[in-house]
């Protein structure tokens, strides 16, 4: 049928796929009625035989991030859910919904969210549009007209069958887990219709009574409750079994308690700029998530253009040039939005001239060891072997240049004037990320001239703005150069940053003018946790201790192959380490850490790893940090930003000292905070079981209560509760609570 024709027959039903029946979309032989093929990239086969149910598959072989995209002359948006039976490394595909006349897209569902997931066989999968895997947020609004099965970096080869929108999802009633918090809070999370009254709760083998029940549905994800049981009885060593409807049962051993105490009197401030992230996505992200301060930053900035809006990614991806968004407008809404902002000014000599133009096209360079999948004449500049392809390019092919006299004229023409500059992003390691513009090592010398120029532009150019410099990349850059340890010795033997500190400081003394405000650094855990399995992310959530304890012997190659001068240089000892540089130094500068990261955003651990760091942060006094990047709202990094600042409930402004009993820090964190005399908590608990703590001078009384993790899962649950004795506290395995006086 002509397509205008049969648009027009079922014009006045589109809205109207209606969710009287089930929608197929795919059965056997080829798409239902009323779907498209909007796929690419992909070699597809819509009646394969090969893995099949009925009489056949869709089989699909996908290079990296194509997919294959089906699209619904009308929408779906009436259906309740959406199923299908696939066969796939879970690990290598990912799902998402469009709105091709909105531009409406819906969060990413990983098919790793299903591990059981095989490419052998097929298994069924119900997504509900309420709750969408893997944080439970519903769909949302958009004329949803488009499903994509798309592969991730490494290409997807894979099986779908018996695909269809559901008009309905069976919800079976179910007690998902119980959980004991607090002094006396049973937390119950559910799904369908359960009977709460079947809830009965045995400590020590008798029966407590339940005084009173919350329900508490997150805002955010609304599919999701958790009804919270106060029993008539605080909890107590011993066993702890909860049974709830007809065969579900929840046993805990509550362990013996561990003691500490917290001094109210014993304080130091915690600087508000430890809570921000790098490019937030929007003012209410900053609301919700409580961010401080955004930071502008990251490799694809160094080459920022901001006459025309031009950037270039560099290595991050094949040295294309393309358009961004403009900073001034950034600037304007963030700030607009309650944070305050970090501008990154670029300060090598070349910056992007268009959107299109890239350094390595295959017509000069034939032989190189990858290109663009979506750009195949773009290339990344080495060759197979690794080696940089040769000549190096004409950097005006997609330059034009960039000096201390522009970046002047742009930092005067602001509207939006940042509150701090960077002065560049690593460009210690330009050379690489960079090797198309700045193909020469980045010396000692060069650095520091870099950054004095440009942060005494930026300086002229805003007479307010603070400077915040070199942004080193990591540990190793700390201490030396990519030139190497040829160049420490060409500079008294002196590691990096101590030199650049001495220099800075020399600097002011011979000008009168201080030029560097932060001394800062990227930051990045450097043990493998990748294997993700139970030891990795012990060690993950040990790894904190890296941030400031000096007896941490860093599991990584940091503590296998220390070159640098410095003392205890197995340990990372980071905040208290750079403090004592500064110190000695250059005192009076401030410490920020421009970039840092959980290790991993999509784990609850990744989420614990966050709460503790930013509570190390408050605790040791760190002037600044900004997270790499843009965690998911919902995930579990976002939930540990909004555990500390959700909504408008923060954290205490003052550290409050806090002593326990034994060394317990693989396993646990504790942080107290007060404001106005009312004192606020977060705890951590690392291990896979629930601990108990007896916290001398936490203030009985009315408490207002968040947590994330453990059984209850994510999502951003809260209470309040009224916290009869300090003598018994439990915090439930894998979980992060925060309590502040009410
Ligand atoms: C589906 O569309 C893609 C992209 O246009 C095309 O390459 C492919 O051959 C189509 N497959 C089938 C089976 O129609
Ligand atoms: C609880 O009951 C179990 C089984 O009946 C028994 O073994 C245990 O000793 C009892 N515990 C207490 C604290 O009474
Ligand atoms: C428990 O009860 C539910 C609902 O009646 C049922 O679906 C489930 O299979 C039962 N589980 C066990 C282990 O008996
Ligand atoms: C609490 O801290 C204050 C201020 O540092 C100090 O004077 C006091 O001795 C501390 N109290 C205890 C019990 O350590
Ligand atoms: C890589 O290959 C190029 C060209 O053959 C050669 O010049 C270069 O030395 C090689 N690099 C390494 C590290 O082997
Ligand atoms: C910077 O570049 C502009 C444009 O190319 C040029 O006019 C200016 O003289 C340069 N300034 C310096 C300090 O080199
Ligand atoms: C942390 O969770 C583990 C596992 O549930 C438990 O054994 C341990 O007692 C908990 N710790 C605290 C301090 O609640």
């Amino acid at each position: 049928m002509h397509s205008r024709l049969r648009a027009a027959l079922l014009g006045p039903i589109l809205l109207a796929w209606a969710a009287s029946a089930d929608l197929d979309v795919y059965v056997d032989g080829g798409l239902s009625s009323g779907w498209e093929n909007w796929s690419w990239n992909t070699d597809l086969n819509f009646a394969a035989t090969d893995l099949y149910e009925g009489l056949s598959s869709i089989s699909a072989s996908s290079t990296a991030w194509a997919a294959v995209s089906l699209k619904l002359e009308g929408l779906f948006n009436t259906y309740a859910g959406f199923q299908f039976d696939i066969a796939c490394d879970p690990s290598t595909l990912q799902l998402y919904f469009q709105g091709t006349t909105d531009s409406a897209q819906s969060a990413s569902i990983p098919l790793s969210a299903f591990p059981s997931i095989t490419s052998t066989k097929f298994t069924t999968v119900v997504i509900d549009f309420n709750a969408l895997p893997p944080n439970g947020a519903p769909l949302g609004s958009g004329a949803w007209d488009r499903l994509n099965f798309q592969a991730l970096a490494n290409g997807a080869t894979y099986h779908i069958d018996n695909m269809k929108f559901l008009t309905s999802i069976n919800i079976e009633p179910l007690f998902l887990s119980a959980e004991p918090i607090g002094n006396d809070l049973i937390a119950i999370t559910t799904q369908g219709n359960v009977d709460l009254s079947t809830v009965k709760v045995k400590l020590s083998n008798a029966t407590v009574a339940i005084s009173k029940t919350t329900t508490y549905s997150p805002i955010d994800t609304p599919s999701k409750t958790i009804t919270y049981f106060t029993l008539s009885k605080s909890f107590a060593a011993g066993s702890l079994v909860i049974t709830a409807g007809t065969n579900t049962s929840f046993t805990y051993t509550l362990p013996a308690v561990r003691y500490g105490t917290i001094n109210v009197s014993n304080t130091k401030p915690i600087s508000p700029d430890i809570y921000g992230v790098n490019w937030p996505t929007s003012a209410s992200y900053i609301q919700h998530l409580g961010v401080t301060i955004s930071r502008w930053g990251g490799n694809a900035v160094t080459a920022y253009n901001p006459f025309g809006d031009f950037t270039n990614a560099g290595a991050d991806w094949y040295f294309e040039n393309r358009g961004s968004d403009n900073a001034d407008d950034w600037l304007g809404w963030v700030s607009g939005a309650g944070s305050k902002t970090i501008m990154t000014v670029p300060a090598l000599d070349w910056v992007s001239k268009d959107t299109t133009s890239y350094s390595f096209p295959k017509s000069i360079y034939p032989n190189q060891a990858k290109f663009d999948p979506y750009n195949p004449d773009a290339g990344n500049g080495l060759l197979a072997n690794g080696s940089s392809v040769s000549p190096p390019p004409d950097p005006t092919r997609v330059y034009t240049t960039w000096n201390t006299t522009l970046a002047k004229k742009w930092l005067r023409g602001l509207v939006h004037k940042p509150d701090i500059v960077n002065i560049d992003n690593e460009i210690e390691i330009a050379s690489s990320t960079h090797q198309d513009m700045h193909p020469i090592p980045i010396n000692y010398d060069e650095e520091l001239k870099r950054v004095v120029d440009f942060a005494t532009a930026a300086k002229e150019a805003l007479p307010n703005v603070k400077v915040a410099a070199p942004s080193t990349c990591s540990w190793w850059f700390y201490w030396t150069s990519v030139v190497g340890w040829s160049d420490n010795t060409a500079h008294n033997n002196m590691d990096f940053l101590p030199w650049f500190l001495q220099q800075m400081k020399a600097k002011e003394t011979a000008t009168g003018k201080r030029l560097l405000d932060y001394l800062d650094i990227h930051y990045y855990f450097q043990p493998d946790t990748s294997a993700n399995d139970a030891a990795a992310k012990a060690l993950r959530l040990r790894m904190t201790r890296s941030l400031w304890d000096p007896s941490y012997v860093d599991e990584s190659w940091v503590s296998d192959n220390p070159q640098n001068h410095q003392p205890n240089n197995k340990a990372v000892w980071l905040l208290p380490r750079m403090k004592q540089l500064i110190d000695q130094y250059y005192p009076g500068t401030k410490l920020s850490i421009g970039e840092w990261d959980s290790s991993d955003d999509g784990d609850v651990t990744g989420g614990l790893v966050t709460a503790d760091s930013l509570g190390i942060f408050g605790r040791y006094g760190l002037d600044g940090a900004t997270y790499w990047a843009t965690p998911d709202e919902k995930g579990p990094v976002g939930l540990a930003y909004w555990l500390y600042r959700g909504y408008g409930t923060y954290f205490g402004s003052k550290s409050v000292q806090v002593n326990m009993a034994d060394n317990i820090d693989n396993i646990f964190g504790l942080y107290a905070g007060v404001d106005n005399g009312k004192v606020s908590l977060v705890f951590i608990n690392k291990s896979t079981s629930p601990l108990a703590f007896y916290i001398s001078n936490v203030p009985t009384g009315n408490y207002f209560v968040r947590h994330f993790g453990g059984a209850s899962g994510n999502a951003k649950w809260q209470t309040t509760t009224k916290l009869k004795a300090n003598t018994y506290t439990v915090i439930p395995a894998y979980t992060a609570i925060f309590m502040k006086q009410a």
